[in-house]
């Protein structure tokens, strides 16, 4: 299914009202009223949170409505109309929420139900969410409920972070699999529109380095079967203490996990063949080996492939 995100504008505000009102008609009848979101002024709320839009061809299918409360983000409203529901559009629409929090260095999101929608209590749960509360509210029993934040906060590098990037590129371990540091320096690549410098921090500490970009950015490319939009990427973990804990395959899994929210239909990845760790880095990390070894342009590699779901 070829799904399309954009975040709306005011001019959305009915599409958002027609589609929130089809989407929460069937719990009319077991809440005996209807729901909130029912009764929204989309007009208004657009112009103060952020609406998600996401397209299945021409149609509007889906929609989720978030804005920053305290140090979480509030899931508002998540809605899929009724002939797109149950394929996997809500719960893309709940894992973008969840990037968007980290991206803004959040510690998490939150929404919440009515208790009779057990259904959707159940899904939350499926996801990691956790019951902090229940309301009694004239409406009914509200469930609070939230999600903590990813592990690692990966945001996009800048000119600031070269210099640290450059200490790690130095690094032996590095440098065994990266090469000389003078080659492909990062401040060439910053300036490249097909690349994106990522640095991964946990605990407020950067220690690991991710480089993204478009397999369709060179021709030929070894990753240039895999569909428009896909990236191929390559990662390190600079500081030394970090090494060989789980943590290069945690990074890896999240980083592709917002690739794949945002629509990239494919990842794909090209560690040396001698490099045993990376390989099985990788693996842990959902990627599976598509081909090789071979030579690429820039040097031998195994070629890992992933794929949404
Ligand atoms: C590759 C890298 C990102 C992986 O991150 P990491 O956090 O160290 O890796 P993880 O701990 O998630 O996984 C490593 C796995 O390889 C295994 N491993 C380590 N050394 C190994 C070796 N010599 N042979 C086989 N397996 C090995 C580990 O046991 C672990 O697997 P397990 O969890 O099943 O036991 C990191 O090691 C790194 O930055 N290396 C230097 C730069 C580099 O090689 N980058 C990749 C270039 S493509």
């Amino acid at each position: 299914m070829d799904v399309r995100l954009r975040i709306a504008g005011a001019a959305d505000a009915e599409a958002i009202r027609t589609l929130t009102r089809e989407a929460y008609a069937k719990w009319v009848p077991i809440a005996g009223r209807e729901p909130l979101p029912m009764q929204a002024d989309y007009h208004e709320a657009v112009t103060r949170h952020r609406f998600d839009l996401a397209y299945v061809g021409e149609a509007l299918a889906a929609l989720i409505e978030t804005v920053p409360e305290g140090d979480q983000l509030l899931i508002v409203n998540v809605a899929v109309r009724p002939g797109f529901q149950k394929r996997g559009l809500g719960v893309r629409l709940l894992k973008l929420a969840e990037h968007l929090a980290d991206e803004a260095g959040l510690k998490g999101t939150r929404l919440y139900t009515n208790k009779l929608f057990a259904e959707n209590i159940r899904l939350y749960e499926s996801l990691g969410y956790h019951i902090e509360s229940e309301e009694t509210l004239p409406v009914g029993v509200r469930v609070n409920m939230a999600k903590p934040a990813s592990a690692y906060l990966i945001r996009p590098a800048t000119g600031a972070d070269l210099p640290l990037v450059r200490s790690w590129r130095e690094r032996p371990h590095v440098r065994r699999w990266w090469g000389d540091p003078e080659l492909e320096p990062e401040a060439e690549k910053l300036a490249d529109p097909r690349i994106g410098l990522f640095l991964a921090a946990r605990e407020g500490r950067p220690f690991a380095f991710i480089q993204d970009y478009d397999v369709h950015g060179w021709t030929p490319h070894h990753f240039g079967h895999l569909p428009p939009g896909s990236r191929g990427m390559d990662l390190f973990i600079g500081e030394p203490d970090m090494l060989g804990q789980g943590h290069g395959s945690r990074i890896l899994r999240q980083f592709v996990d917002a690739l794949f929210a945002r629509g990239v239909p494919a990842a794909g990845i090209d560690p040396h063949p001698d490099n045993a760790a990376a390989i099985r880095a990788f693996e842990k990390a959902g990627f599976r080996i598509a081909s090789g070894p071979l030579e690429t342009q820039w040097s031998r590699a195994l070629l890992m492939e992933r794929r949404p779901g």
